[in-house]
């Protein structure tokens, strides 16, 4: 009896306790007038929201979103003395989201992180998002175009900008070498023309750099060896011209390097000694010649070697250390 007595008193409290932070909290009027102004931009026919748990009821095209999509919004609720909720993430995804994208963000001051990936988005990156403290923008897969704006560079707390599959053009914006929190930024599969900016060599802080199958002009910057940190690096059919500049060797960090189909005069292998973390090396049309140097057959941890259409000679010994080999 008095355990049962107990339980009640918990489950009331539990009760009592819940409703008063759902009360307490709460998402400023302007926030939620915003969340309906940027689904309505994006394109969205259906937009129905809880304000009191942040949850989204419905939204996209269709009553029922596709199984794939993925929706949700993220509110911090700590906000003066946990009374007071702002949005720090918004991930739209999957959606086939037709619109644009929203300078109404600029309406939550909190917001952090975007992911509007797989979407139909056009336009381009609005000025309004320069003043944001955005860290992480994802718009992979959509149909924005034109140059990556300069403005791009004023989101100074950016960690991450992934840009692949759209169809921007032009140069890529000096600018952006302003963003030097920056960790990860993919630009692949896209129009871009012209040199990689060397702007970009400032960006001390960049762990992952991916320029795959665009048409830029140039050859591969020695200034990458800037980026001590790195640990992924891509390039296939980036357009970029070899040869891959010596220096590539001081990346020690490097997990993944990926560099395929460049018009290159011949050179010899790469000198890749310190790079004893990699997992995956491909240098696949990329006039290579000579013998494939002996350590890599050491390097313990790699699982992905290719280094086919080349003119290499030589032959792979019999004896070989590398025990997570799956493709070679
Ligand atoms: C939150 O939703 C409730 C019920 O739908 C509504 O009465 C209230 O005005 C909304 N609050 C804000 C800030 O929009
Ligand atoms: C926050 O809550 C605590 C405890 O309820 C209280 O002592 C403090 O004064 C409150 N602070 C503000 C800024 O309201
Ligand atoms: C961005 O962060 C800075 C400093 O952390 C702050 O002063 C500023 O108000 C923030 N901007 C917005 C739009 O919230
Ligand atoms: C974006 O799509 C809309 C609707 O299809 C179209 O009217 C508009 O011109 C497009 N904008 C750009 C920049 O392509
Ligand atoms: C970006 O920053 C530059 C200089 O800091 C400023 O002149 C420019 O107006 C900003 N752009 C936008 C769109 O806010
Ligand atoms: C991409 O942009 C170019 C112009 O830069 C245009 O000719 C082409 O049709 C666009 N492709 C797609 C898939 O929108
Ligand atoms: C790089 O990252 C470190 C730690 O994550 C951070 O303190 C620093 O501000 C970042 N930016 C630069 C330019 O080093
Ligand atoms: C790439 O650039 C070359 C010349 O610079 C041009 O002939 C080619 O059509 C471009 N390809 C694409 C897909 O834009
Ligand atoms: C490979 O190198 C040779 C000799 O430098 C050169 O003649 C040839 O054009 C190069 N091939 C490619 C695809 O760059």
């Amino acid at each position: 009896m008095q355990l049962l007595n107990f339980f009640g008193f918990l489950l009331v409290t539990l009760c009592c306790f819940q409703l008063l932070t759902i009360s307490e909290s709460k998402l400023p009027k302007e926030e939620v007038e915003a969340l309906k102004e940027i689904t309505s931009t994006m394109g969205a026919v259906y937009w129905e929201f809880d304000n009191d748990s942040c949850d989204i009821i419905r939204v996209g095209l269709t009553r029922e979103p596709p199984d794939e999509s993925e929706r949700s919004i993220v509110c911090d609720c700590s906000f003066e003395n946990n009374t007071v909720c702002h949005v720090t993430k918004i991930t739209l995804k999957r959606l086939s989201l037709p619109g644009a994208l929203p300078p109404q963000l600029v309406k939550l001051p909190f917001l952090q992180v975007i992911d509007f990936a797989y979407n139909c988005l056009n336009g381009t990156i609005p000025k309004e998002w320069a003043s944001m403290n955005l860290t992480s923008i994802s718009l992979l897969v959509n149909r924005l175009s034109g140059e990556i704006p300069k403005h791009v560079g004023n989101i100074t707390a950016l960690t991450y900008l992934m840009l692949e599959a759209n169809n921007f053009s032009g140069v890529v914006p000096p600018e952006l070498g302003k963003l030097i929190n920056l960790q990860t930024l993919v630009l692949s599969s896209n129009q871009l023309t012209g040199n990689l900016p060397s702007a970009l060599a400032g960006l001390q802080n960049l762990t992952d750099f991916r320029i795959s199958s665009n048409n830029f002009t140039g050859t591969i910057p020695d200034f990458i060896k800037n980026w001590q940190f790195l640990q992924r690096l891509e390039m296939h059919g980036s357009g970029l011209e070899g040869p891959i500049p010596s220096s590539i060797s001081l990346l020690k960090n490097l997990l993944q390097l990926r560099i395929s189909d460049i018009k290159s005069p011949s050179q010899v292998f790469p000198s890749l000694q310190s790079m004893t973390a990699l997992t995956t090396l491909v240098l696949r049309n990329c006039n290579l010649s000579g013998e494939i140097p002996s350590y890599i057959w050491t390097l313990t941890n790699l699982a992905t070697l290719d280094v086919s259409f080349n003119k290499l000679v030589g032959k792979i010994p019999e004896v070989i250390n590398v025990k997570r080999m799956r493709y070679m």
